[in-house]
C-alpha cells in the first residue's frame, strides 16, 4: 500500500507535556520539590495520545483496512481522533459505565462505539471480548488496539519518553515517581523510560482492583484475577494484561505498591482542583492519592522526601469525567443576581 512507500508519522502534537512545581500541596506536606507531569495536556486529554500516535503510525505502515479497539475510554477517545485524521475506520468496545466525556469524544470523531455489558468489571467477559477481537483481527486485516505491551508493544514504546522527559526537565532523574496502575502498561512504560536511573517508580492501584499491588504485597509473581469494584475509570483492569510485567519493573526499581480507596482518589482530585489549578479526571489524581497514602502510612517518611524531586503523573483531563467534576463543583454553587445587587454581594464575598 502507499503507506509502505512513504511512511506517515501519525501525530497531533502529543508528548513533551509540562512538568510543573506544586505550589500548595507540596509545601504543606513538607516536600520542597513536588512536581506534576501534566499528561492531560496531550491533544485528546490523556497520555494515551503518545500510545495511539505510535500505534497508528504502525497500523498505517502495515496497510490495515481499519482498527478494532478495547478501551475504558481514553484509548478510544485518542484512537477516534487520530483515526479521523488519517481516514482509518475504527470500532471501539468500551464498558457500560465509561464516563460521558470520553464517549462523546469517540462519537464526535466518528468512531463506531460499542458498549458491552460487564466488559472490564468481569475478567471473563473482558477476556471473551479480547478473544473475539483478536480472532477478527487475525482473519480480516483489522488491527487490534489495546493499550498494553501484551498486544501493542510498538504503541507502548511511544509512552516510554515520559520517563526521559522527566529526567531532561529536572537535569537528573527524579528520586520518586508515582504512577496510577490499571492494566499496568503505563507503569511499565514509565519504569522502562527510567530504567537504570535510580528512580523509584511507585505503583498506585485502586483497592477495589488490586492485581499488581496484591501480588507485590504477597511477595509472589502470580497475578490473581479479581472482580473489579473500583469506580475509577481507567484503573479497573481485573486480570493480567501487563500486570506481570509491571510487577517485575516494580520489584526491579524498588518502588512501592500502594493501594488507595476510591474516596482517597476523589479527595486527591479535589485537592488538585482547589489547590493547584489542575483539572484532571479521578485516575489522573490517583498518583497524588498514592503519595498521600505513602506519607500517611510512614512508608516514605516526609524527611526522606523533603528535598528530593518527587513527581506525580497526572494522566487524564477533567473534561473526561464531568460527573466527578460536578460532584466537586456542587459544594460551591454560583448565584444569580440583578446588576444592582452585584457590588454589595462582591464586597461581602471578597471580604470573607
Ligand atoms: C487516565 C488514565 N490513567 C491511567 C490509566 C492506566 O493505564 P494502564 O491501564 O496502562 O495501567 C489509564 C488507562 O486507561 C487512564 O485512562
Amino acid at each position: 500500500m502507499g503507506h509502505n512507500l512513504l511512511m506517515t508519522q501519525a501525530t497531533l502534537g502529543e508528548g513533551n507535556t509540562p512538568l510543573v512545581a506544586s505550589h500548595r500541596i507540596g509545601p504543606r506536606l513538607g516536600l520542597r520539590r513536588l512536581l506534576f507531569k501534566l499528561e492531560q495536556c496531550n491533544p485528546t486529554g490523556s497520555y494515551k495520545d503518545r500510545f495511539i500516535a505510535a500505534e497508528v503510525t504502525r497500523v498505517l505502515a502495515a496497510g490495515a483496512r481499519g482498527c478494532v479497539a478495547t478501551s475504558s475510554g481514553n484509548t478510544g477517545s485518542s484512537l477516534a481522533a487520530y483515526a479521523a485524521r488519517y481516514a482509518l475506520p475504527c470500532a471501539i468496545v468500551v464498558n457500560e459505565s465509561a464516563p460521558s466525556g470520553k464517549l462523546v469524544q469517540m462519537q464526535a470523531h466518528g468512531a463506531s462505539l460499542v458498549r458491552v455489558r460487564d466488559f472490564i468489571d468481569s475478567a471473563e467477559v473482558t477476556q471473551q471480548v479480547l478473544a473475539t477481537l483478536s480472532r477478527m483481527s487475525q482473519d480480516g486485516g483489522l488491527a487490534l488496539i489495546v493499550s498494553a505491551y501484551r498486544h501493542c508493544p510498538v504503541g507502548m514504546a511511544g509512552v516510554e519518553p515520559i520517563g526521559r522527559e522527566l529526567a531532561d526537565a529536572l537535569g537528573a532523574p527524579p528520586a520518586h515517581v508515582f504512577v496510577p496502575v490499571g492494566g499496568g502498561g503505563l507503569y511499565s512504560a514509565v519504569a522502562r523510560g527510567l530504567e537504570g536511573s535510580g528512580a523509584r517508580v511507585h505503583a498506585v492501584q485502586p483497592a477495589g482492583c488490586l492485581t499488581v499491588v496484591a501480588a507485590w504485597e504477597r511477595g509472589t509473581t502470580e497475578i490473581v484475577p479479581v472482580r473489579s469494584a473500583t469506580k475509577i475509570s481507567g484503573l479497573a483492569v481485573p486480570f493480567d494484561i501487563d500486570a506481570g510485567r509491571a510487577l517485575e519493573h516494580l520489584r526491579a526499581c524498588g518502588g512501592l505498591g500502594i493501594p488507595v480507596e476510591d474516596p482517597e482518589v476523589w479527595t486527591a482530585q479535589r485537592l488538585l482542583l482547589a489547590e493547584e489549578g489542575i483539572y484532571c479526571e479521578p485516575a489522573g489524581a490517583a498518583a497524588l492519592a498514592g503519595l498521600l497514602r505513602a506519607l500517611d502510612g510512614s512508608r516514605l517518611g516526609p524527611s526522606t522526601l523533603a528535598d528530593e524531586p518527587v513527581v506525580c503523573v497526572v494522566t487524564g483531563h477533567g473534561f473526561k469525567d464531568p460527573d466527578s467534576i460536578a460532584a466537586a463543583a456542587a459544594a460551591n454553587p454560583g448565584v444569580l443576581l440583578d446588576a444592582g445587587e452585584l457590588e454589595a454581594y462582591l464586597q461581602a464575598r471578597m471580604a470573607a
